[in-house]
């Protein structure tokens, strides 16, 4: 099933009738404000944008307007080993928001240059190319694609992907079947240590965004007796219970966390797929039953704030961890890639097969990627946020 919430200002055929290799990038146009605690003080260059906009060490929710849409002219010709490609979909996730600090806490992230066009997950299809691997009309995926509606790339940068594993649901390669059911699967089966048979209730933070609403269906498929939602509105419950199978959903910004854990959750909690940290989480441990296990998949609650990754746990929830043996390992997807191609294999017959549906919430046109990426960072998604850039 597809949930569509399309935000159409834009009709992309449009884009698809721009002259030839003139393309819209979308650039970095300021960094925020804040950096990490443990990073170097902002390049001076960014230091007047920056402060214009947010106050130094403070929540710093990101706004469309730290970005900008430019047209530019790519070069006429390809040199060997490039292509040209049409980009179809592109991502935004909440490690983005990271990028935008000067130090993005973690090795494997850059941080986006101010003025320099933005790059992200992204899929899409070869026009043409001087790269032996590729030929025209090939679909590719990159976690590097530009914010533009054509690009020339390397062709090392790029990965060839067959469109039957997905049915034909081309931006399911940014979402289940890509890096997000790649984290729920690979984060459920390398730290959640559910055991068939054993009757474990799982609950599920963010559970109606990509990672989370596969997750929970990975903890029913995987032998769950009970898979216990949190998530921000009324809207994500009822998807979450009535499309997806999850048990129950706790709606945390009108019901009491605790209280309604305590209902839904009556033999305690055996598994916690954690996407957001912060009071939600302090709520999940504390109902956790001795020798149960969390997933620290992210903690998004925590992205705006001047705090290292993971984000220090309040005392008493330390105590709680430490006092029921609970197990917290960090869990990052890249580091488990040499097992992707299975997992993307057993995500797809999953989703092919019906036991896995997938949700998708899409928008319209590169012009709206910057409010795409900041509506998601305040849950204005239902499953994978996707913005479609051509047919
Ligand atoms: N470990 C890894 O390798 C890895 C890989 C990918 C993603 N992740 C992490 O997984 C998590 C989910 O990522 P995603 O791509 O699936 O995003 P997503 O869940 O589709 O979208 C983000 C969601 O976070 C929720 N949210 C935002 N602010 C919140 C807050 N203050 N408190 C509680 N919930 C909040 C919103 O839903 P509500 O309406 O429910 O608030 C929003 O829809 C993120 O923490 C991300 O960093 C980790």
């Amino acid at each position: 099933m597809l949930i569509s919430c399309s935000v159409d200002k834009l009709d992309c055929n449009k884009m698809g009738l721009l002259r030839p290799r003139t393309v819209y990038i979308l650039t970095a146009q300021q960094h925020l404000v804040y950096h990490r605690q443990d990073s170097k003080p902002p390049l001076h260059r960014n230091i007047g944008g920056i402060m214009s906009h947010f106050h130094s060490g403070k929540n710093g929710a990101p706004v469309p307007e730290n970005f900008r849409l430019e047209e530019i002219t790519l070069a006429p010709d390809l040199k060997d080993g490039e292509v040209l490609v049409r980009t179809l979909y592109l991502s935004v996730d909440p490690y983005m928001r990271c990028r935008m600090n000067e130090d993005t806490g973690a090795d494997y992230l850059t941080p986006w240059q101010i003025s320099k066009c933005v790059d992200g997950g992204g899929v899409g299809v070869i026009d043409s190319s001087r790269c032996n691997n590729f030929a025209a009309g090939d679909v590719v995926i990159s976690f590097n694609w530009p914010w533009q509606t054509h690009a020339v790339m390397t062709g090392s940068d790029l990965q060839k992907v067959d469109p039957q594993l997905v049915d034909g649901h081309l931006s399911y390669f940014l979402g289940a079947v890509g890096i997000t059911g790649l984290t729920a699967l690979l984060g459920i089966r390398e730290k959640g240590h559910i055991t068939k048979g054993a009757n474990h209730t799982m609950v599920v933070s963010g559970a109606a965004g990509a990672c989370g609403s596969i997750a929970g269906q990975i903890g029913r498929l995987d032998g769950c007796v009970r898979v216990v939602g949190i998530c921000g509105s009324d809207q994500k419950c009822k998807a979450i219970v009535e499309d997806l199978g999850f048990s129950t959903a706790i709606n945390y910004h009108l019901e009491d966390v605790p209280t309604k854990l305590k209902e839904s959750c009556p033999d305690g909690i055996d598994v916690y797929f954690d996407n957001v940290g912060g009071a939600i989480s302090d709520a999940v441990i504390a109902q956790m039953n001795n020798g149960s296990h969390i997933i620290l998949c992210g903690q998004i609650s925590q992205y705006n704030k001047d705090v290292p990754y993971p984000p220090p746990l309040s005392e008493e929830t330390q105590k709680n961890l430490q006092s029921k043996n609970i197990t917290r390992e960090r869990f990052t997807v890249l580091n488990y890639m040499s097992k992707a191609d299975a997992a993307l294999c057993e995500l797809s017959q999953w989703i092919k097969s019906g036991r896995i549906k997938v949700l998708e919430t899409v928008v319209n046109g590169i012009e709206n990627m910057g409010d795409a990426f900041c509506s998601m960072m305040k849950g204005g998604n239902i499953g994978k946020q996707i913005i479609k850039i051509s047919h």
